[in-house]
């Protein structure tokens, strides 16, 4: 075998992943609270971005190859039903416009969701299961339509819904066809599991629950590898173009299985704030190279099987990105 690795130009040759940032996104946080850049405490290195900056994070974003940028809005104020992101002149709809008025070519996600925008924090309409409070799946899905109609109009290319309600894909698709969007794909978060790998997220996106927690909605860490393959299959038959599996690293697994299980079908993967403020922070206390380390993790997530990665590296890494030897 070290034949194959015993020069640089023959491990080269032999290579079968190559990184390339057109299959990056870069997730990018827009507030309404002013026009100060926010630093995010638990993601060194990221920010809240005011409007006024968003064109300019764009372009960067264009400049550097990358395959899209997609967006999380923290609105001025949060209340129970998340009225901002229903809102025409809400932030996102308002960073969207921004980012294609100055770069109309780069590729912009928005992230369907309520719980940046809900004062309870959770990802829809709260209602009852018996005793317990939880997310109404089929009243969410209305207002779900609703929110992606307003992306769209507001010039977004691809709508990722991430909130995990069952026939989301269905409903927004519908609703995208009839307002005369049938041209937009959907990127549906279709495995997305529960945990902690999203705290630094949550800070970064002020939505951590205001009590309990997503297990009612977001996938079981320990569910069957199957069950993955079922949201997908679901997933798929609702009209969703491009599936997901999140977080990446904890789930490199499931990636291939979807991966083997639905070949052709493009596979996005979630590179989470967890896994980048782990490395930021052993990288900025020495104890680990943060550059060697993200190539390798960009490197796995797309040997496991996905073409698109989302990554709060993505800029970074497209900066130091050559080749490798
Ligand atoms: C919204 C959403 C979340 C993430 C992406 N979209 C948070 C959550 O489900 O709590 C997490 C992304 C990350 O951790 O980087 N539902």
């Amino acid at each position: 075998m070290r034949r194959l690795r015993y020069h640089p130009r023959v491990r080269r040759l032999v290579q079968a992943v190559q990184l390339n940032p057109a299959h990056w996104i870069q997730p990018l946080f827009v507030h309404d609270k002013g026009a100060e850049r926010r630093p995010i405490a638990s993601m060194p290195g990221q920010f809240q971005l005011p409007l006024d900056q968003l064109p300019a994070a764009a372009q960067e974003a264009e400049e550097l190859g990358l395959g899209g940028v997609i967006l999380f809005g923290i609105p001025s104020e949060k209340g129970a039903q998340g009225r901002d992101a229903l809102d025409e002149n809400g932030v996102i709809c308002r960073a969207v416009r921004r980012i294609k008025e100055a770069t109309p070519d780069l590729l912009t996600i928005t992230d369907l969701c309520f719980c940046e925008y809900t004062d309870h924090g959770h990802c829809g309409l709260l209602g009852h299961a018996g005793a317990q409070a939880t997310v109404e799946n089929d009243a969410t899905l209305e207002l779900l339509g609703k929110q992606a109609v307003l992306h769209a109009k507001a010039g977004a290319d691809v709508i990722a819904p991430s909130g995990m309600m069952d026939g989301m894909v269905t409903m927004i698709r519908q609703a995208l066809d009839a307002a005369g969007f049938a041209h937009l794909p959907i990127m549906s978060y279709s495995a997305k599991y529960s945990g902690p790998f999203y705290g630094p997220f949550r800070e970064a996106a002020e939505s951590t629950p205001r009590f309990g927690d997503r297990r009612s909605y977001q996938m079981d860490p320990a569910a069957a590898a199957e069950q993955a393959l079922r949201e997908v299959a679901l997933d798929l038959a609702e009209g969703a173009d491009i599936v997901m599996v999140k977080p990446a690293l904890a789930y490199l697994d499931v990636i291939r299985q979807v991966r083997d299980q639905f070949p052709g079908v493009p596979l996005a993967a979630y590179n989470v704030s967890g896994e980048y403020s782990m490395v930021m922070a052993a990288a900025a206390a020495g104890w680990i190279d943060g550059q060697a380390t993200i190539r390798e993790i960009l490197t796995s997530i797309h040997r496991a099987g996905a073409d698109i990665i989302i990554t709060y590296w993505a800029k970074e890494a497209a900066r130091w990105f050559q080749p490798a030897n």
